[in-house]
């Protein structure tokens, strides 16, 4: 079975005053849920050091080093505490144009340096409106997945963009589509894809988690807006550990 993960993106949201909210989701983790989070790199050593909470970075570059000014490699996440690093997030493919070649080689970076990848993929409201839902993220999914990927270095977020920050969540009918699709998916390259986490992202709170996570195949979340307070987080983590 797949591990239960509650992953929260601080995006480019955190001060140091801010660690308070870090230390509280620390101090509040269940049993049986993995709880990461991604705050802004600034933060990344830090929120490394509180027990009970894993950490990821949001995003790195495909090279080990070099002259890159203004990037970090996965090898300097893991160096500052992280276990995961988001790659793909639609916030990267669009701000920064990355291509699912370049997020395949972010990936491969962070499983180099012992990371775990969390592969972001979504399709567009334009696209589900046009019936190309299913297509977009399996083109996604196997132009962003690199070789080497497993369950124990891998896990898949599907996150529409158009749910994405906007209180719009994905109805239960509508995740349990994809997420039904991606594990066959995985399973069919990835030899145990069956134990691959599956998270959904997209205007997940306190409100509408336990629905979300009563979905077979939905493992977990990676959670925007209401990762950024340990009150608005802890009651997600805490009806993961429930489902
Ligand atoms: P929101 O939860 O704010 O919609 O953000 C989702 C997301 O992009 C997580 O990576």
């Amino acid at each position: 079975m797949p591990r239960k993960i509650a992953a929260g993106n601080w995006k480019m949201n955190g001060l140091r005053a801010d660690l308070e909210q870090a230390r509280a989701i620390a101090a509040g983790a269940t049993d049986g849920v993995h709880a990461v989070l991604c705050p802004p790199a600034t933060l990344l050593a830090v929120a490394s050091d509180l027990s009970g909470l894993a950490t990821g970075g949001q995003t790195c570059h495909p090279a080990a080093k070099g002259a890159h000014t203004g990037d970090l490699s996965a090898a300097m996440l893991a160096d500052a505490g992280a276990s995961y690093c988001i790659v793909g997030h639609s916030e990267r493919r669009a701000d920064h144009g990355e291509s699912d070649a370049d997020v395949a080689a972010q990936a491969r970076a962070a499983h180099d340096a012992g990371l775990t990848a969390i592969l972001c993929i979504g399709e567009t409201l334009d696209q589900r409106e046009a019936g190309d839902t299913l297509a977009i993220l399996e083109a996604q999914l196997n132009g962003s997945l690199p070789d080497g990927a497993h369950a124990g270095n891998t896990v898949i977020a599907y996150e529409p963009v158009w749910a994405i920050g906007t209180g719009k969540v994905a109805s239960p009918d509508q995740v349990a589509e994809v997420h039904d699709a991606l594990r066959g998916w995985i399973v069919d390259v990835v030899p145990d894809g069956a134990d691959m986490a599956l998270l959904y992202g997209g205007s997940v709170k306190a409100s509408n988690a336990a629905e979300l996570f009563a979905l077979t195949n939905v493992d977990g979340a990676l959670v925007g807006g209401a990762s950024l307070t340990a009150d608005d987080f802890l009651p997600i983590v805490r009806a993961l550990a429930a489902a």
